[in-house]
């Protein structure tokens, strides 16, 4: 692992300690030893993460100007939202092709009883003296070459100075590319928590949906039904509901945020990739003349977004898919991504993709499960030529009283996630420095730089000491914030230390109450990011933070 990666590691394992000791993130169940790919957001959590669902929310749907045109739109638009449940009709996930194609391919390994991601694993062929293993690693990047050397070295019993004696073949290849061209073979295939080689099962379908059963007498396949995997859906199918229901016309937008389920193979990274999980998206729906504007426009519109909440713009990517990369009914798709400190140099992971959707999702909930045939999307039929997956034959084409038209409206979606985007906001708020302590030397502090519409706490009133009338001049200020932001009130310990832990909360300023404010009703306004203390009014304190929030 080179010096580089080390630090971002250690930086990582920081970052998740400090989530832990300072109420940011749980593990769920952690009493009982916690469940793989579950967790909790504890105090501080909750707040950071509401805070970026209601700047979201705010930002896109309730704040929204529906009168202007914004930059870069080719019109002005309408916004609304909807809350949907999360168990739906079967059918839902039927026609959306999640019953079919949802799934990814997991291999086992009967030596490690380990489960990997079959696509996930990346292996190249050693041989030393006749005996020949293809070596295979789940590390990634940087790492996944060292690694097979270690391995292979393992395997054949060398010491560190024999490693060059071993006879590589070739480069790091995808171990299901390698069996798929049948460069490899299972047989040959050192696992990459096993001892010797032929221990990975054939590899297997699983589909991502968790399950569920409806009803007391639940038993037969009808009962089935499904966790949704995404939010999608429930606004696709509610779309002809919310046209009848409300004034909005096309070109408009359907809001939700809310829970999804997927029983992920290999949950890891933190909270990167989880079981259960919130998501943001918007369906935005369209003239298909007009489709590719507006998938420029909110594929811009979202990458400025997270610029705007203070996300460092060097370790944010936008990236576009390239053709072989879309899905069968995407048109484009380009995805907003962020350089975890857990990934290895060079990599980054998805906060949020944009994909222009075309007409495939109202088409398969009014047609039925569509297939691409020779670029057109087709109903997929049986082997009795009726449709695999009945669509539920309500029309969901839209009239244009204005132009007098009739179409099925295209589908723009930014679909993003609250709680990858939450880590990445936690990751990025991160630093380490050094400030001053109180009597001038230089102490190391760990400071959460989060934009002050994120940050849990937005101003913490700290009386310098217990007594001489300051806790009772703090506490009416702290009454008279407390109405117009989260704000705290700490008296405990020495101002120093109070910092400290306001620091590590990521609060953006504290009002210091001390000798000075009982003789001219003025207090110290620190400044978490420059530290610079100022002198302010009481009477001011409410309208200055006000502003600056
Ligand atoms: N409706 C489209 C859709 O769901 P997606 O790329 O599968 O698209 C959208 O998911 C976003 O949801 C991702 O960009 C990511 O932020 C979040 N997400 C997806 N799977 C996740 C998981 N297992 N854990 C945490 N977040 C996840």
């Amino acid at each position: 692992m080179d010096k580089q990666k080390q630090n971002d590691q250690s930086r990582m394992d920081r970052i998740v300690s400090l989530a832990k000791r300072r109420g940011f993130i749980f593990q769920s169940s952690e009493i009982y030893g916690g469940l793989n790919g579950f967790w909790d957001y504890g105090p501080l959590g909750v707040s950071l993460k509401r805070n970026l669902k209601e700047a979201w929310w705010h930002d896109m749907v309730a704040g929204h100007d529906e009168l202007a045109t914004l930059t870069g739109a080719p019109a002005p638009y309408e916004m609304t939202g909807l809350d949907c449940t999360i168990i739906m009709h079967p059918q839902v996930w039927k026609c959306s092709g999640h019953f079919d194609l949802f799934h990814d391919w997991m291999i086992d390994c009967r030596e490690s009883k380990r489960r990997y991601r079959y696509d996930h694993l990346h292996g190249r062929w050693a041989a030393h003296r006749g005996k020949k293993v293809f070596v295979t690693t789940e590390a990634s990047g940087d790492e996944a070459g060292p690694e097979t050397v270690a391995r292979a070295q393992k395997f054949f019993g060398l010491r560190a100075k024999q490693v060059d004696e071993i006879e590589w073949g070739g480069g790091l290849e995808s171990l299901q590319q390698a069996i798929a061209a049948g460069s490899a073979t299972l047989a040959d295939t050192l696992g990459p928590d096993a001892a010797a080689p032929g221990s990975l099962t054939e590899p297997r379908e699983f589909n991502l949906m968790f399950e569920t059963r409806i009803g007391a007498l639940a038993g037969d396949d009808d009962d089935r039904a499904f966790l949704r995997p995404e939010t999608a859906q429930g606004i696709f199918v509610n779309f002809k509901n919310v046209l009848d229901t409300s004034r909005v016309r096309v070109p408009f937008g359907i809001a939700q945020v809310g829970k999804s389920f997927r029983n992920e193979i290999t949950p890891r990274n933190f909270t990167f990739r989880s079981r259960e999980f919130e998501q943001m998206e918007i369906e935005f729906f369209c003239r298909p003349a007009d489709s590719a504007d507006w998938y420029r426009f909110w594929r811009d519109r979202r990458w400025k977004w997270y610029l705007g909440l203070g996300l460092t713009e060097g370790r944010l990517q936008l990236r576009e898919h390239h053709a072989e990369e879309l899905s069968h009914y995407s048109v484009g798709t380009a995805d907003i991504e962020y350089a975890f400190p857990f990934l290895a140099e060079g990599e980054f992971g998805e906060l949020e993709g944009i994909a222009h959707r075309g007409d495939f999702d109202l088409r398969s909930h009014m047609e039925g499960k569509l297939v691409r045939r020779d670029g057109e999307l087709v109903v997929e039929t049986g082997a009795d030529g009726k449709p695999r997956h009945r669509g539920s034959g309500k029309d969901l084409s839209y009239f244009d009283d204005v132009s007098r038209e009739r179409y099925v409206p295209h589908v723009i979606e930014p679909s993003a996630g609250a709680d990858r985007a939450t880590l990445a906001f936690l990751c990025d708020a991160y630093h380490e420095d050094e400030v001053p302590d109180e009597d001038g030397k230089p102490r190391s502090r760990t400071v959460m730089k989060f934009h002050p519409r994120l940050a849990p706490v937005k101003a913490a009133i700290l009386p310098l000491v217990k007594k001489d009338g300051m806790p009772e001049v703090a506490i009416d200020l702290y009454r008279a914030l407390k109405p117009h932001m989260a704000c705290q009130y700490d008296e405990k310990g020495s101002v120093g230390r109070r910092y400290a832990r306001q620091d590590e909360a990521g609060t953006p300023w504290c009002l210091t109450i001390d000798g000075q404010t009982l003789a001219d009703r003025t207090v110290t306004l620190r400044d978490r990011d420059s530290l610079v203390q100022e002198r302010v009014t009481i009477a001011e304190v409410v309208d200055l933070l006000r502003d600056r929030l």
